[in-house]
């Protein structure tokens, strides 16, 4: 199999257009308490059945901060976002358009990306109409940004209606869920990611196999791609977070890396099998966390401090941990956990979070 360089990968990186937004490397830690956290719900009778002694059913667990990127509270858009705006810019426009969920990630990051840029920034919110305007949004407004709230199904003529008052004007508008850009950014920002990995897990002697785990989307796709050009043995597990089916995410996961890997010249795309999808972890609908995801939430937290988002992070590893206690994730592989931010909406759940807490028997870690 030919694989290509470090080298290689970081020149044609160096050639894309870029506008700086993120705090670069982000952090690698071992979370060995939270790892000793999930043994401790595992029940005996499912340890010895397994291994006939008390060996370790949980993989050690590193987590790549994505988190700590910096800029608005951070996250994996300050990575995808970089290569966005530098496009925005040279292409003289003036204006964003942004159509995104309620609870969206991508809404805030671009709304500090514009502050940064000095570029307006105009984002049609869609549905949840009455919900307060808190997380994300808050940020958004705070950062400056115009913000329309409609029905998902008007979506599409408020963004015509608002691109042609601007058009009117003598202005340049981005309209951003139609630009192909925005599909690429987020995978050249995770290879990229790759780059510092490789070097991070070798520093710690970590060599061999490695499973990655994180949302299914361009940051996971974007390391396993990198992994792919390199020939290491990594893989990775992409978890759904919103009901949909596995071969539409593979065909997206493909075209994609089909693109980036034309870009910076590299051998090979993602092929179905590449990533491994888990889609029985969603919950009811996109938006609305279901108890395993409160119970992952407060586990990393009181065992790490490490505070995961409702929405993707703490669905990743409610996955993770559902995975582990069902014997599916081989204990002897590294995984590395992909906490890819969502802070904000945190605090657009407090009611929930709060509430679950008497639900939640803290495993005892004293004296670990
Ligand atoms: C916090 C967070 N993690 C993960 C994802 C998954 O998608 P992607 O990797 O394409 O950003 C999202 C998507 O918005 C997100 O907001």
């Amino acid at each position: 199999m030919q694989t290509v360089t470090r080298n290689h990968i970081a020149t044609a990186l160096e050639r894309l257009p870029r506008f700086r937004l993120s705090h670069l490397d982000t952090p690698l830690e071992d979370a060995p308490r939270l790892r000793r956290a999930i043994e401790a719900t595992i029940p005996v009778a499912a340890n010895e059945s397994r291994n006939g002694k008390t060996n370790s059913l949980a993989p050690r667990i590193l987590i790549k901060r994505e988190d700590t990127t910096g800029l608005a509270f951070g996250g994996n858009k300050g990575r995808h976002f970089e290569f966005t705006t530098a496009h925005i810019l040279e292409n003289g426009y003036d204006t964003v358009i942004n159509v995104n969920d309620y609870h969206s990630n991508q809404a805030r990051f671009i709304a500090a990306a514009c502050a940064r840029a000095g570029l307006r920034y105009i984002l049609v919110s869609l549905d949840n109409l009455d919900e307060p305007l808190t997380g994300n949004l808050l940020l958004c407004k705070l950062m400056g940004t115009e913000i329309h709230r409609v029905p998902a199904d008007y979506a599409d003529k408020m963004v015509d209606r608002l691109k042609d008052d601007l058009v009117a004007e003598g202005k340049k508008p981005f309209v951003l869920p139609r630009e192909k850009i925005v599909d690429l950014s987020g995978v050249y920002g995770f290879v990229e990611a790759g780059l510092e990995l490789e070097h991070q897990l070798h520093e710690i002697g970590v060599t061999g196999p490695v499973r990655f785990w994180g949302l299914g989307g361009r940051s996971i796709s974007g390391v396993r791609l990198y992994a792919k050009n390199r020939g290491l043995p990594w893989s990775a597990t992409a978890v759904m977070y919103s009901p949909g089916a596995e071969e539409t995410f593979n065909e997206i996961a493909a075209r994609r890396s089909q693109g980036v890997a034309e870009r910076l010249n590299l051998p090979y795309a993602l092929e179905e099998g590449d990533l491994d999808l888990l889609t029985e972890y969603t919950g009811p609908a996109y938006g609305v966390p279901f108890d395993g995801v409160f119970e992952a939430m407060y586990m990393a937290a009181k065992s790490e401090a490490l505070i995961l988002d409702v929405n993707y992070t703490g669905m990743a590893m409610a996955a993770l941990i559902g995975e582990i206690r069902e014997g599916r994730v081989d204990p002897s592989v590294p995984v590395v956990f992909l906490h890819t931010g969502g802070l904000p909406q945190v605090f657009a759940f407090a009611e929930e979070i709060s509430d679950f807490s008497s639900s939640f028997s803290s495993p005892d870690l004293s004296g670990d």
